[in-house]
């Protein structure tokens, strides 16, 4: 009789069950991930065994790679010009020895890792390991936010309103975008390499309700297309900027207005429209610096 009782119940159970799911509406999609269709699609990550060398900066480098350890030949010197990539197959780590303009330097290179030289703060070459960690598209900075009072400052020195259409070129967990949209009612593109970064300003945009007016792209910013923008907002360092330009110049309209955060658009000197300098909420200093094309 027991038995029978439980069986009427688990039956009803699994009807309730059944009849709940067909009329719940399931979690609300957000938007894709890659949804221009045609669009130029980002890469897929690579597994290889390379150890990829990239020069960001503007001189041609020569550096010296040996097996730190194993039987493998040294590479021997190599010179890399400015933005060339080297691909160095290796199954071991390998030692580079290279000259800063001062002092020469050493590293450590593990085997299937991006690196890149970049200028480190005293503005001389240096080798930085890829913070995104694919060896196919430049390492244009690690990411690090824009503190939001910095955000919201960017935003009104360019004057965003409903009518501009608001890119962040490495939009990271796209704070910038989604200010613009929840405050202006801006539409937004986030472009990001790093696929977790976008999937984290999906599911802010959804949480903000903000989603109707933004779509977040995982693309190499060097490949995307962004000519649709009437805003344009730059956190990237400034030999990743001078990578930009020419693309910028290319693609944006008459009118289209930059905002750079801390760092300039090298080539673009004096042509600045307006530039402040302001603290974040630990006594940061912050620099927002504005150009219109
Ligand atoms: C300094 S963070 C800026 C994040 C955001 N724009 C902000 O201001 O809060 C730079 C971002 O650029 C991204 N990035 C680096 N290289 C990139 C590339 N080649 N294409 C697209 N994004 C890239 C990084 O993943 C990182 O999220």
């Amino acid at each position: 009789m027991k038995i029978k009782a439980a069986l009427i119940l688990c039956a009803l159970l699994a009807v309730t069950g059944l009849v709940l799911a067909l009329l719940s509406p399931g979690p609300a999609p957000g938007p894709p991930l890659e949804n221009e269709p045609g669009a130029e699609t980002a890469p897929s990550p690579e597994r290889t065994e390379e150890t990829t060398i990239r020069n960001l900066t503007r001189s041609r480098l020569s550096y010296r790679l040996t097996p730190s350890r194993g039987k493998e030949p040294p590479a021997g010197e190599s010179v890399i010009a400015p933005r060339a990539v080297h691909r160095h197959r290796t199954k071991v780590a390998l030692e580079i020895r290279f000259f800063n303009g001062l002092e020469e330097q050493t590293f450590t290179l593990d085997p299937g890792s991006a690196y890149t030289f970049r200028y480190d703060e005293d503005g001389r070459p240096q080798i930085f390991l890829g913070s995104h960690g694919r060896t196919d598209a430049a390492d244009l900075a690690p990411f690090v936010p824009t503190p939001q009072v910095v955000v919201d400052r960017m935003l009104e020195l360019v004057e965003v309103t409903a009518s501009d259409v608001v890119y962040d070129l490495g939009c990271g967990d796209g704070r910038i975008v989604i200010t613009a949209a929840q405050r202006y009612g801006a539409r937004g593109v986030g472009i990001d390499i790093d696929r977790d970064l976008i999937r984290r300003a999906q599911a802010d945009a959804l949480e903000r309700g903000v989603t109707p007016l933004v779509r977040f792209l995982v693309r190499d910013v060097l490949k995307a297309d962004f000519s649709p923008a009437t805003v344009v907002t730059l956190y990237l360092l400034p030999e990743s900027n001078e990578l930009l330009r020419p693309r910028l110049e290319k693609q944006l309209a008459a009118g289209a207005r930059v905002v750079c955060h801390n760092y300039t658009v090298p080539g673009w000197e004096g042509s600045e429209t307006r530039s402040v300098v302001l603290e974040d909420d630990a006594g940061g200093e912050h620099k927002i610096f504005v150009y219109e094309r």
